[in-house]
């Protein structure tokens, strides 16, 4: 398809699909949490991509609130945005039912609304694939990180291929979205590694139990890191 509309125009497509399936994005066996050992085998990866001390985090493209809601459990201070105002209807209302505190609020994945070094951590699960410009989305996690600082981008291979049944909204835009048919964690690390990410790690997420189902393709984390001041410092002979 001809490269004809604008991001502001692709992201009006974008809202628009998950504005439509916030109802019911949860029932999805591997959307929301559907049993206490799903919930527990989250907990467990998260747990450990986190680590033990309390962070201050943001979950960009947060939707209903997996992530957000899983690592405040787990005793983190998250922020999540969204751009689906529905979306995040749920996901304060799930924070409400069991007692988290999240603060989720609209906000666009590709430029986060926060001063710079804000967060420890920034965070995100199958959104890579359905922003229009991946780079500067990086540009800004980079950014609200502190030095030092981390990213988790749990993603998988999957994605809309051409030809496949896709939703309408997606069939116009798909090839404005540079990650929608590819994201093999090697071509994700790749690009990670370009715009500056250092200490690239990809973690395998293949036990269904996280997924509901084993059928799920390659599944994964990649973690990088904001370069330290002293990273970007010339070596020094001897
Ligand atoms: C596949 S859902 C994933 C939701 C959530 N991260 C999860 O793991 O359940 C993709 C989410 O990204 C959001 N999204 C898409 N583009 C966005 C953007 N530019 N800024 C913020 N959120 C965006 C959508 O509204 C949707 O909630």
């Amino acid at each position: 398809m001809a490269n004809t509309m604008t991001n502001a125009e692709v992201k009006r497509l974008v809202i628009q699909h998950w504005e439509r399936r916030a109802a019911d994005f949860d029932e999805r066996p591997n959307h929301g949490l559907h049993s206490d050992a799903q919930h527990q085998a989250w907990r467990e990866v998260l747990g450990r991509l986190a680590g033990p001390d309390p962070l201050r985090m943001l979950d960009v493209g947060c939707g209903t609130g997996f992530l957000a809601l899983l690592l405040a459990e787990l005793g983190h201070q998250v922020d999540g945005i969204d751009l689906a105002t529905e979306m995040l209807e749920r996901a304060r209302a799930k924070a409400a039912a069991a007692g988290l505190t999240v603060y989720f609020q609209t906000g666009d994945a590709e430029a986060p609304d926060a001063p710079d070094g804000t967060y420890d951590l920034v965070v995100e699960r199958h959104v890579i694939w359905t922003l229009p410009d991946p780079p500067r989305a990086v540009r800004s996690w980079l950014r609200v990180l502190r030095p030092g600082g981390r990213m988790v981008l749990i993603e998988g291979s999957g994605g809309i291929r051409q030809g496949q049944e896709m939703p309408a909204e997606y069939a116009e835009i798909y090839g404005q979205l540079p990650f929608s048919t590819d994201r093999s964690s090697e071509r994700l690390t790749a690009f990670l590694q370009d715009q500056g990410v250092v200490d690239l790690v990809v973690e395998p997420l293949m036990d269904p139990v996280l997924w509901g189902s084993a059928n799920t393709g390659q599944r994964y984390a990649i973690i990088g890191r904001k370069p330290r001041y002293r990273d970007a410092l010339p070596m020094r002979s001897a």
